[in-house]
């Protein structure tokens, strides 16, 4: 059987994630499909990079879809918004890490080298981030789960602002040439920390690899419910597979970027 919501646990900052007790007994955050105005294609891409992300082994929390019925809703106050709307249906739900902190709260003396469990995946999410134009890895959207040995797990989240026109995206928008966001925080740490640059060259491959076919599958696989029109999916797979063409360039310029940090 599916899981369902058991009960409401808290608000996380920003008022979109909400942290909810399943009934598989694990605590996850749920963002909602069509929330807010302006931003129907917000749980889209949360879902789109998720899978995306999977298919490259980086990073991402596990998620699933989570189907939330009225009755929940109805009896959730913290769901009775006049600002926002909240419906019943299947979300976007991620297992909420208990034992973490934001990349914010250590920025001004990150990890080091050693302390970073799965540090060999810093260049892979740098260059991931590139191929679908993410415009949002700040430093609260990377948090960092403290492992019992003091060590930590770097995780990814936050996947609604991507793609050329981002929570808004439509073929008409992801026609338009994307500006490349590689100079923020966490990539300059994760440049730092780097052993040689052919990780990030290295990753280039992964991706060029990654069979367009599972792209497809990925695209085809977004909940009917959240109506993302075919003639959107097509153009969004045609951007994916022309963005796998534009790796090598935008690579050479963050590596120019961080070597010769101005
Ligand atoms: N899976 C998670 N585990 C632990 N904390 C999380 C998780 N997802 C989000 N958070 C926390 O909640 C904050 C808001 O979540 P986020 O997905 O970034 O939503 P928003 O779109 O509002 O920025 C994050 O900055 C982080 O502190
Ligand atoms: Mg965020």
């Amino acid at each position: 059987m599916t899981k369902y919501p058991v009960r409401y646990v808290q608000t996380l900052r920003g008022g979109t994630a909400h942290v909810i007790l399943f009934s598989d007994g694990k605590e996850y955050v749920v963002k909602w499909f069509d929330t807010k105005k302006g931003r129907e294609k917000e749980v889209v891409n949360e879902y789109l990079i998720g899978k995306l992300a999977e298919l490259l082994s980086l990073p991402v929390i596990p998620f699933d879809l989570v189907y939330i019925p009225e009755d929940f809703i109805k009896k959730t106050p913290e769901l009775q918004s006049t600002k926002h709307n909240y419906s019943s249906g299947y979300q976007y739900g991620c297992v909420f890490i208990k034992n973490s902190t934001v990349f914010e709260n250590v920025r001004e003396n990150p990890p080091t080298k050693t302390d970073v469990k799965n540090r060999d995946m810093l260049a892979g999410i740098t260059v991931f981030d590139q191929w679908v134009n993410n415009s949002d890895r700040g430093t609260m959207n990377v948090i960092l789960e403290n492992l019992s040995d003091g060590g930590y797990y770097v995780h990814m989240i936050d996947h609604g602002r991507v793609f050329p026109g981002r929570y808004q995206w439509s073929a008409q928008t992801l026609s338009e040439t994307p500006v490349y966001n590689y100079h923020w925080p966490f990539y300059k740490w994760a440049f730092s920390l780097l052993d040689d640059h052919k990780e990030l060259t290295s990753f280039i491959e992964k991706i060029v690899k990654l069979p367009n076919k599972s792209i497809y599958q990925v695209i085809e696989s977004i909940p009917k419910e959240w109506n993302v029109k075919t003639k959107d999916r097509d153009a969004l797979y045609k951007f994916l597979l022309e963005q796998k063409n534009k790796l090598p360039e935008i690579v050479e310029r963050i590596i120019q970027h961080h070597s010769n940090p101005k």
